[in-house]
């Protein structure tokens, strides 16, 4: 069972293939629920001699924390699939040996976390969650890794990937955008949206991705440029 399309396991794989061998690192995966997306991954892990290091807690959503617009306190503990379960499922879809899972909150564990990452899907349905990762994580992110989120649909969640502030304050850089905002990348869906007016004719089967080295973010004004223009005619007049 998964609750992301087969064809967004196969973006990710299909980008995890275009890495080549010789750029050192792991394949992370942040919420796996039932493990169906994990088998996936573990299988493009398997053909291209990777490790997948999974992160969740095996006891669902956590409580709302601070302001938090998606979080709900009657979801906490959602989604809740035992670790033994998951690995069960995983050994018969997928690469058991290539995984290895990690138990706990995000804060918690990904704190922890060294291994340099070359590609790392992140599911984790709250926005205190996606910050856990984005935190903890983007700094291990090798020069060109890759980080594919599933939700796209959520422009709010997009918006953490476009937002200067939240990249100057967590790493003192502008931020690299996000392929997919709001309607996945192409491949081959129908989804219209918006995701809070749902019609399931409109079915969102995408992910969304960004990579350590892209970049998104709007630097040129013309009346600063015009300025900087006068300033140099009257400096060499
Ligand atoms: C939507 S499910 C993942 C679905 C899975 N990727 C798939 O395609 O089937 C979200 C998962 O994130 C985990 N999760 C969310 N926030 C977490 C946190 N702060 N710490 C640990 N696990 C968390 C939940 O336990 C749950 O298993």
């Amino acid at each position: 069972m998964t609750g992301t399309s087969y064809k967004a396991h196969l973006a990710m794989a299909s980008k995890l293939f275009e890495i080549p061998p010789e750029v050192e690192g792991v394949v992370v995966e942040c919420g796996c629920w039932y493990g169906g997306s994990t088998a996936n991954l573990s299988l493009a892990c398997q053909a291209t001699g990777r490790r997948l290091i999974v992160y969740d807690s095996f006891e669902g959503l956590p409580a709302p924390e601070g302001e938090d617009l998606y979080a709900k306190p009657e979801a906490t503990g959602m989604l809740a699939v035992d670790l033994e379960r998951v690995k069960r499922n995983v050994e018969r879809y997928g690469a058991i040996e290539c995984c290895e899972f990690r138990k706990g909150w995000f804060k918690d564990t990904l704190p922890h976390h060294k291994e340099p990452i070359v590609l790392m899907f992140l599911d984790v349905d709250w926005q205190a969650s996606l910050d856990d990762c984005i935190t903890n994580l983007w700094p291990h992110l090798v020069d060109k890794g890759y980080v594919f989120i599933d939700e796209f649909v959520l422009t709010d969640y997009c918006a953490l990937f476009w937002s200067e502030e939240y990249w100057r304050r967590r790493f003192g850089r502008t931020p690299p955008g996000l392929i997919g905002s709001g309607s996945g990348v192409g491949l081959g869906g129908y989804y219209l949206g918006p995701f809070d007016e749902w019609n399931w004719s409109h079915d969102p089967t995408s992910v969304a991705y960004t990579r350590k080295d892209f970049s998104g973010y709007w630097n040129y004004y013309a009346e600063e440029q015009r300025a900087k223009e006068t300033q140099q005619d009257t400096s060499t007049s």
